[in-house]
């Protein structure tokens, strides 16, 4: 038993959608939560500066004394996890691998979708990830920038015409591939979900990287006897590096929960 927290961290709020599954799956958790909103989006950054915000944030967590932490972010994951991981006395997840595994047991023509970041499809994570669990398949992978500061505005409703006509640019080279299982390889992207499945023909599958590895985490912490006890009652707190209101609004939709007045702004340099 350890009720230590949990600690989460994103370039913004995409990393609540690993969140907001870690709260159904295991309410009693103690979870910590840093959105880097002052600096996102992150993708479209030179990797240096990627290893530096990822190291930044992972101090931050490890000094409010987590017992475990989560990347929720494709982008910090495909390109700094060996950095953060090394040496590390707690355990640490990323979400390339779980989605990954799931595609692989997902798809019936072989065929995988990968839609990320710039940064995380010009690391290669997801092929090499996919190709190592069965090099017979095939992935075709598309960068789709704008989607973070559209999920950062709020702006992912399939009825917008802006945000449509953006994802069926977006997912044309996927479309064209003829995918039957796409992996959402950034934590932003299931708040597009509705758009970007009425952007692919009906019956696609849709990976959520966010949910996946939440999952697998639980699992992990649990064979690790890592968890809470089931009378601790799940205390969630929340970072950010800009204002907290807008945060407090946009991620209360999200989770459908209130949480006015529960976000702090902090600095990280
Ligand atoms: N949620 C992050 C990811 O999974 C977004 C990265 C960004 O800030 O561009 O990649």
């Amino acid at each position: 038993m350890n009720s230590n927290p949990i600690g989460v961290f994103d370039s913004g709020i995409g990393g609540l959608t690993a969140v907001k599954r870690l709260i159904q799956l295991l309410p009693n958790e103690n979870i910590v939560y840093l959105g880097d909103t002052g600096r996102v989006p992150y993708g479209s950054r030179s990797r240096d500066t990627i290893l530096k915000y990822a190291r930044q944030n992972a101090d931050f967590l490890l000094r409010l004394g987590i017992k475990a932490m989560i990347i929720a972010c494709n982008t910090v994951s495909s390109t700094a996890f060996d950095d953060i991981s090394r040496g590390a006395s707690i355990p640490i997840f990323e979400v390339i691998n779980p989605p990954s595994a799931l595609a692989v047991r997902a798809t019936n023509n072989g065929k995988i979708g990968v839609i990320g970041t710039k940064a995380t499809v010009r690391s290669g994570a997801y092929r090499r990830a996919i190709e190592s669990l069965d090099p017979s398949l095939e992935v075709q992978c598309a960068a789709c920038p704008l989607f973070v500061p559209l999920a950062e505005n709020g702006r992912t409703s399939p009825d917008d015409v802006a945000v449509m006509a953006i994802t069926r640019d977006y997912l044309a080279p996927i479309v064209q591939f003829g995918a039957d299982t796409v992996i959402l390889g950034c934590t932003h992207y299931p708040l597009l979900r509705a758009a970007v499945a009425r952007a692919l023909p009906p019956g696609v599958t849709l990976i959520d990287s966010g949910a996946v590895t939440a999952e697998y985490a639980a699992g992990q912490l649990g064979a690790l006897g890592l968890l809470s006890s089931s009378v601790d009652t799940g205390v969630r707190r929340y970072f950010v590096t800009d204002a907290a209101e807008d945060f407090e609004s946009l991620a209360g939709a999200f989770l459908g929960a209130d949480i006015s007045g529960l976000a702090e702004q902090t600095s990280l340099e």
